[in-house]
């Protein structure tokens, strides 16, 4: 179960450890300060930036972050725009840590979280001005579902941004498991460019941008590789969440990506001004 793959043992410790080790180099004291263990997709915190200067946030936004992970986005939205950002998570053990994070980052007041389903979010409709999601669609096996609920807490004019891993070819079965989403394929719910296009479109959305980054993504996976096998480990990274079996992934990840099975693509989309 999705659930399960992300639940962690001893994750509030990790977390904690991980924030004092980057206390102890002396690095400011921001939203970077743990972004290798923090930012839970490709390119990490590159990544992230970069779908910050597509949406083009401003301080009176209110972004929602779907599937938001121990928060590192969230906080990263939160302190470059300056505005309020709201992470939801199925997992009850991210969303303590994203709290624990933002807490000692004194960011508190710019942040939350709370544990809810994206297929049912406890909101009412026209509540956010952004959503945002990155690595989470791949979970999701009722897509349709999924963006008929962002639609209805989207304000009329709002923007869905989304960074997600997509198949090429014969779905789940085509790639190696584990993957950072998913230890087996029943938990995987890959689709293609052309179903996610049209889902945007049925759903009322108007698509304004669309970009395969896969390229980037490969070179930044061989990087995260390198970090391992060069005894890496030391410096708190993505294996805190995903343990031992980080590396595995990655190398899977990395030859599906290499062989064209699967690809890392940015879309961005509006809710029209007056909705159908
Ligand atoms: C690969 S992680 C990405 C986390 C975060 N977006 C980031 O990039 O740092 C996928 C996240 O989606 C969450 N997730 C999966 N299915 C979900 C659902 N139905 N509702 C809410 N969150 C979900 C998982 O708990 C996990 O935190």
């Amino acid at each position: 179960m999705t659930s399960s793959h992300y639940r962690r043992h001893n994750l509030e410790q990790l977390v904690r450890a991980a924030l004092n080790h980057a206390k102890q180099l002396n690095k400011p004291f921001d939203h970077k300060i743990i972004a290798a263990v923090d930012q839970f997709h490709i390119g990490g915190l590159a990544a992230t930036l970069k779908m910050i200067e597509l949406a083009g946030f401003n301080p009176q936004d209110k972004v929602l972050d779907v599937g938001c992970g121990i928060g590192g986005a969230a906080r990263t939205i939160a302190c470059t725009s300056n505005c309020h950002v709201t992470g939801v998570d199925l997992s009850e053990d991210y969303c303590q840590a994203a709290r624990l994070i933002s807490k000692q980052l004194n960011m508190g007041n710019q942040t939350k979280f709370i544990r809810a389903n994206a297929l049912k979010m406890p909101f009412k409709k026209n509540s956010y001005s952004a959503l945002w999601t990155q690595h989470i669609t791949m979970n999701i096996c009722d897509k349709k579902a999924l963006m008929t609920e962002f639609y209805r807490v989207l304000k009329p004019a709002g923007q869905l941004l989304m960074y997600e891993v997509l198949c090429t070819t014969r779905a789940n079965d085509s790639v190696n498991y584990p993957l950072p989403w998913a230890k087996e394929s029943k938990d995987s719910f890959l689709d293609n460019i052309h179903n996610y296009g049209a889902l945007i479109h049925n759903c009322g959305f108007e698509l304004n941008h669309l970009q395969d980054v896969s390229s980037t993504a490969i070179v930044s996976i061989q990087r995260v590789i390198e970090r391992i096998k060069q005894g890496g480990k030391k410096e708190p990274g993505l294996e805190i969440i995903l343990g031992e079996s980080f590396l595995t992934m990655m190398e899977n990840l990395l030859e599906a990506l290499q062989n064209d099975r699967l690809s890392v693509v940015e879309f961005v989309a509006t809710k029209p001004s007056t909705p159908n």
